[in-house]
């Protein structure tokens, strides 16, 4: 079948392991379904994949794609939660020390077919095309979670956004103004703070700048670049919840802002099943229409993949079949 993989890790130059062509059918284990994939998306997580971060380099060759959106053999059409945990496992599955995302054990939605646990195939709601389905599984669910289950946050309180373009970013924006929150953001480029803005921001502004008061919560995934702002950036008691760190890790932590202002500092890593049903519904009941930035052809994935390396997303990236 046609796929777009990792042909094997490369840390420096990681377009150079991309492979555009065919892979075995997948052998479909009992209780797993077979999905015929409509539109998969993008995230950072498959160019670490083919950096080789958090894969053993054993697993290659890997088919890429995180998440997706298509049709079961019945004609039933699903939106993919790409957490796969262990059977025995009893608890929250973002838990799980043995649970694997989409690509890091088994192969990815980047293909005609992927397959998966009955239970990751979810109902895709009527109104949602495939291609805002296929986004929904990683980013949107990180966001979801980042914001609803972790932060704490109510509406009517401000919430500041590390960078404006990304997957995640632009869900949280979305996600924060549909559910009443003070949304800022800041962006690298006037046209990335212009997306923001259409997408719900009540303010924006460069990265680094001064804010006008301190915010109740930040969201990170940016990491080094924007850490430090972020700590100046919060009110007393506030908090920062982080899933991510593009630009690297920040060694210091500002630990005495930490302890002194009684700062909260949450991680959070993508999301349960019930959490991604929740978000579906949420996103049809409040009638968003996720920020997809560009739509390819998978046998074009290599030109989706170059814009998110040099930084140049606007929202979402998807590939349709
Ligand atoms: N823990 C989890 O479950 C989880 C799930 C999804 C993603 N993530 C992580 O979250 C991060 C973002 O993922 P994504 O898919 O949203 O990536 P993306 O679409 O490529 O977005 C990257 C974002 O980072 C910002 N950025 C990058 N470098 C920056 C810098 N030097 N200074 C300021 N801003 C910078 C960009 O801001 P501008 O718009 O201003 O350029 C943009 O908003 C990745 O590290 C990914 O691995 C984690």
């Amino acid at each position: 079948m046609f796929a777009v993989y990792a042909s094997e890790p490369n840390a420096d130059d990681p377009l150079a392991s991309l492979a555009v062509g065919d892979r075995p059918e997948p052998d479909v284990p009992d209780g797993w379904v077979t999905v015929n994939v409509k539109a998969a998306s993008l995230n950072m997580h498959d160019i670490w994949t083919l950096r080789g971060v958090g894969i053993k380099p054993d697993q290659f060759p890997m088919i890429l794609g995180c998440d997706g959106a298509g049709v079961l053999d019945d004609g039933t059409e699903v939106v993919l939660h790409s957490v796969i945990g262990d059977p025995e496992w009893r608890g929250e599955e973002t838990l799980d020390p043995k649970r694997t995302l989409l690509t890091e054990k088994y192969q990815g939605t980047f293909a005609d077919k992927v397959v998966v646990p009955k239970r990751n195939a979810i109902g895709k709601p009527a109104e949602m095309s495939f291609a805002e389905g296929a986004i929904m599984g990683t980013a949107w669910l990180t966001a979801y979670r980042m914001l609803f289950v972790k932060s704490g946050l109510r509406p009517g309180q401000t919430m500041l956004v590390q960078g404006a373009s990304g997957g995640v970013s632009t869900a949280l924006v979305q996600l924060g103004r549909a559910a009443g929150m003070r949304v800022w953001v800041t962006g690298r480029s006037e046209a990335k703070r212009d997306l923001a803005k259409q997408l719900g921001a009540h303010e924006t502004f460069e990265s680094g700048a001064r804010l006008p008061e301190r915010v109740d919560a930040v969201f990170e995934t940016v990491g080094k670049a924007t850490w430090s702002h972020s700590m100046k950036s919060l009110k007393p008691g506030g908090i920062i919840v982080v899933s991510g760190s593009t630009s690297g890790p920040d060694p210091s932590a500002d630990l005495q802002r930490l302890f002194f202002l009684q700062l909260r500092v949450v991680g959070s890593t993508m999301g349960t099943r019930d959490e991604l049903a929740s978000l579906l519904e949420f996103v049809r009941l409040a009638g968003i229409r996720p920020q997809i930035g560009t739509e390819l052809p998978l046998s074009e994935a290599k030109e989706g993949f170059r814009t998110m390396l040099e930084g140049d997303t606007a929202g979402k990236t998807v590939f349709t079949l």
